[in-house]
């Protein structure tokens, strides 16, 4: 039986890993949309396009997020042994992000459709997202490099659930 989880939590994860650095390269051409219209001038239509870019694609990872913890809590991943204050780290972190880029995809849709009042906090969201993704890649590369173990197998190779003896087992008895 391998270790780790469902394909389609491993299909998500990186689909949304994809996704979050098109919100950097996008996230200031909404400033300086604003900024011409009040300036009375035509934004520029790379502008316009960025802009429209980010909203939309902030909606599916937002959305993506959110199936992914309903899919997390219906198929958790199996166990692993760690030490009780890394199991406890780890969940933490695991945890602030989804809470963060759920959040962050909230904030965004109230500041785009509802009140601008609460764009400074979506740009420290931004900054509080990169903090957490940041540590999450330095852990991955910590499991991966120098303690060489198969964390990051756990989130590129699908969990199966059937023992592997299965078929052999069962070649014998037919
Ligand atoms: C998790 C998803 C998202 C991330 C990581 C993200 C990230 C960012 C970043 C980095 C900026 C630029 C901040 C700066 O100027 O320093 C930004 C700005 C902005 N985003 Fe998003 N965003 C997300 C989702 C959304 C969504 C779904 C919407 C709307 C539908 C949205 C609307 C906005 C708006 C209105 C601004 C302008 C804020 C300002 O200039 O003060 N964002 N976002
Ligand atoms: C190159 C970048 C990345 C690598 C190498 C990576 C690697 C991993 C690995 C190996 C795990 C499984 C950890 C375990 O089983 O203990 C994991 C889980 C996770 N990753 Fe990433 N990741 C990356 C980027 C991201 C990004 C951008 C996000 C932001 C959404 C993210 C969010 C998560 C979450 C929330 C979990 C916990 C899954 C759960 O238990 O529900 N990862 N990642």
């Amino acid at each position: 039986m391998r270790n780790g989880y469902h394909l389609s939590q491993i299909v998500m994860h990186w689909f949304i890993a994809l996704l979050l650095p098109i919100q950097y390269l996008t996230g200031g051409s909404i400033e300086r949309t604003h900024h011409a219209v009040h300036m009375g001038m035509q934004p520029a239509s790379s502008d316009i396009l960025q802009h429209t870019i980010h909203n939309y694609a902030g909606l599916l990872i937002g959305a993506a997020m959110v199936l992914r913890l309903l899919l997390r809590v219906l198929q958790p991943p199996s166990p692993r042994k760690r030490l009780k204050g890394q199991h406890l780290a780890a969940a933490l972190l695991h945890g602030s992000m989804y809470v963060a880029i759920i959040f962050q995809a909230a904030l965004g849709v109230v500041a785009s459709y509802v009140t601008f009042a609460v764009a400074p906090l979506h740009v420290i969201g931004s900054n509080v997202i990169l903090a957490v993704v940041g540590l999450h890649f330095v852990a991955a590369a910590w499991h991966t490099l120098v303690r060489r173990d198969a964390t990051l197998d756990r989130m590129m190779l699908p969990r199966s659930d059937q023992p592997r003896t299965w078929t052999v087992k069962n070649a014998k008895t037919t």
